[in-house]
């Protein structure tokens, strides 16, 4: 029999436009649920559940290829040294030679630090201009997770004199570094973490994901007495919201994205974004990964309820213009403003990671979890979704380097040289001695799937592009799609 309570909860009545206000302050977007599931309290990073080398296997923590990446660094950053101290004579320039500030941005395990400086020391046995190299450079690491953190600290200890860790957020450096400024901020498998929103957009609508998370009745049981929740109250919550989530149905603006399995039961408690985050907080202490806990759905708002995204496509029209899903990035353009406020004059910014620009990627292969890794690790493990075991996988995207490009000039930074990743390393470097030269095709093999991008704050013309092999430009996207109009016409 249904109560007075869940009576009153039913008499509530919505159109779109209410059924929308109210679910904002339910739901998080599909961005922030996302981005949580890594990096917020109970986070896969924060927790310290991922497992670098081990289970999670990213470029630099792959022993087979992490010597060949922080050969590939130690040859740019040593270049880029190189080129700032002959050309020195600002007092910037002058500072540089007696200290040499290098950044990087999400370190993992700290796999590419302890390997960049193993390397330099290794050439500075061998090359005199590599010992005063080592004898300046500093290198610092601004890491988000108080765990990896730890590792960092653990792992880099023998060059505790020059590694500098500090936890916080690399799309907000001023903080961390209110005077010191670094001639190269680099950053490998971080920019595919960044906050990304999901938008589906239908002739002249564009409408915004929202995370609605529910909990299996039965298998949630445990896990709701844990997390001291009230099993009455949250059935009386999924009362009133089934009756807000009826409105989105009729206007086809909810689906699901991984629906419990057909054959197995699953009677959904609906969440909000704080009930699910107090529950995933006992599921990540105590899950049984064989347990299907919770299914996501998704529920869409206009974009307007989301203010940082209309304006993403004011300053960005050309990423509205195809149908369907797209994943517009919000977090590279606080990423570069970011960056820029640390960067020596004539600093470089390194990013290496998987994606393309925005003509090749099409959108297409842009997704939250899987194909992303896959694509990069070859990781073909079944159920690497991002909604079957929240808080125990990774949840990536793509890069779109024509947006890194494009926000970076926002910012004033120009592009130097954007590539595949292998041409980081020139065959004819000094450094190529040291390598074994048998591994150097595996290595060209896996990392030809990453790209490089240089970016700098000097006047571009001006900057020599010889540290690399080859160089392929990023245009922006208003000059692909002038480009596109022009083929169609032709
Ligand atoms: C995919 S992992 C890559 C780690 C390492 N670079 C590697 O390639 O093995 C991303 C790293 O960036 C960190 N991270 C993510 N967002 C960050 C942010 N906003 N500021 C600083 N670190 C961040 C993560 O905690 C993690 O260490």
């Amino acid at each position: 029999m249904i109560s007075a309570r869940e009576h009153e909860a039913k008499e509530v009545t919505y159109t779109l436009k209410t059924a929308s206000e109210a679910a904002v302050k339910i739901w998080p977007t599909n961005g922030d649920f996302y981005f949580d599931l890594q990096l917020g309290p109970t986070g896969f990073y924060t927790t310290g559940k991922v497992k670098f080398g081990d289970t999670f296997l990213t470029l630099a923590s792959i022993p087979a290829y992490s010597e060949y990446l922080a050969a590939s660094f130690a040859h740019q950053l040593f270049s880029v040294w190189k080129e700032h101290s002959e050309k020195s004579s600002s007092e910037e320039k002058a500072a540089e030679r007696s200290q040499f500030n290098v950044l990087e941005c999400g370190a993992g395990n700290g796999d590419l630090c302890v390997n960049i400086l193993a390397v330099i020391s290794r050439m500075s046995a061998s090359f005199p201009q590599w010992a005063d190299f080592f004898s300046v450079i500093q290198y610092h690491i601004v890491e988000i997770s108080p765990a990896l953190v730890d590792r960092q600290r653990e792992k880099t200890e023998r060059f505790n004199e020059k590694v500098h860790i500090h936890q916080g957020d690399a799309t907000n450096l001023a903080a961390i570094f209110p005077e010191e400024k670094m001639s190269a901020v680099f950053s490998v498998e971080l920019v595919d973490m960044f906050r990304v929103e999901e938008v589906e957009v239908n002739g002249g609508s564009k409408v915004l994901g929202l995370a609605v998370p529910m909990i299996d009745l039965i298998a949630g049981e445990p896990y709701i007495k844990e997390a001291g929740l009230d099993l009455k109250e949250l059935i009386r919550k999924t009362i009133e919201y089934q009756n807000m989530l009826d409105v989105f149905n009729q206007n086809k603006a909810i689906y699901f994205k991984t629906p419990p399995d057909e054959e197995q039961s699953f009677t959904p408690i609906y969440l909000s974004g704080e009930d699910f985050f107090k529950l995933h907080k006992v599921y990540v202490r105590e899950n049984d990964p064989n347990q299907k806990v919770f299914a996501i759905g998704h529920a869409q708002v206009d974009i307007s309820f989301c203010p940082p995204l209309a304006d993403f496509f004011k300053r960005h029209p050309h990423y509205g213009k195809s149908e369907g899903l797209i994943y517009p990035c919000l977090g590279i353009l606080p990423f570069m403003q970011s960056v820029k406020s640390v960067l020596t004059a004539g600093g470089h910014v390194i990013t290496v990671d998987y994606g393309e620009t925005f003509t090749e990627m099409g959108w297409g292969y842009t997704t939250f979890g899987s194909t992303a890794a896959k694509a990069a690790h070859g990781n073909t493990k079944p159920g690497n979704n991002p909604d079957a075991d929240p808080g125990f996988i990774d949840i990536t995207t793509h890069v779109d380097y024509s947006l890194v490009a494009d926000s970076g000039r926002e910012v004033g930074l120009s592009v130097l040289h954007y590539g595949e990743l292998p041409q980081m390393l020139p065959p004819n470097a000094d450094i190529n001695k040291m390598l074994t030269p048998s591994d150097r095709n595996s290595y060209v093999d896996r990392a030809r799937n990453f790209k490089v991008l240089v970016q700098t704050n000097a006047i571009a013309a001006d900057s020599p592009t010889r540290f690399f092999g080859g160089s392929k430009k990023v245009y922006s996207a208003e000059v692909i799609e002038e480009k596109k109009q022009k083929n169609m016409r032709k």
